[in-house]
């Protein structure tokens, strides 16, 4: 009767080493791969590629807005909304940096109009820097949220009235449809 195989203990190791190695790469790549997907199938759905961004944009004004409106006691309230914010403007940021705007200046050429979005978010990431670094107790606190808001709320503007307006027309449904996907994967990078 032949006997039956067993792995030695190092043997083992390696091996079961070796399925985690694989499960921890499927892990962070297929979200981005599932995203691709999902943006190019939400570009088709609702015919803009930059949707996301939008949906973005509310989020990151409302978390803005509670900031700004919350007193020196809600601490907690604070670090909630600040935790959010930071979160959802970090794969916001990333996407934009590394797809949108060099779209802009591949496809419009307007060259200082995405230099100086990205400027803004240097900006915005020096606002984040200091109300992580000031009490949440404290009325500094709620200055800089005001600023931050300020800063974010004309950004936004200016991207949503200006710049991304721009960006559509040059697209056609194929260059739009791998814009969205471009930009779904790189936020599931992060998210
Ligand atoms: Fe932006
Ligand atoms: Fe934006």
């Amino acid at each position: 009767m032949p006997r039956a195989s067993h792995l030695s203990p190092l043997r083992f190791a390696a091996s079961f080493a070796g399925g985690a190695l694989i499960a921890l790469v499927g892990s962070r790549l297929l979200p981005p791969l599932v995203a691709q997907a999902r943006g190019a199938a939400r570009m088709r759905a609702d015919g803009d590629p930059l949707a996301t961004l939008l949906d973005d944009h509310r989020a990151i004004l409302s978390h803005l807005d509670a900031m700004a409106e919350s007193a020196d006691t809600e601490v907690f309230v604070r670090t909630q909304h600040l935790l959010r914010l930071k979160r959802r403007l970090a794969a916001h940021a990333l996407a934009e940096e590394d797809i949108v705007y060099p779209a802009l200046r591949e496809h419009l050429e307007t060259v200082d109009d995405a230099t100086h979005l990205y400027e803004e978010h240097a900006e915005m990431k020096v606002l984040l820097y200091k109300l992580e670094q000031t009490s949440k107790g404290d009325g500094q606190w709620h200055l800089h949220a005001t600023e931050l808001r300020t800063l974010v709320q004309r950004h936004i503007r200016q991207e949503e009235e200006v710049d991304f307006p721009k960006l559509r027309e040059t697209l056609d449904e194929a260059t739009s449809t791998e814009l969205a996907s471009k930009i779904a994967r790189e936020k599931a990078l992060l998210l």
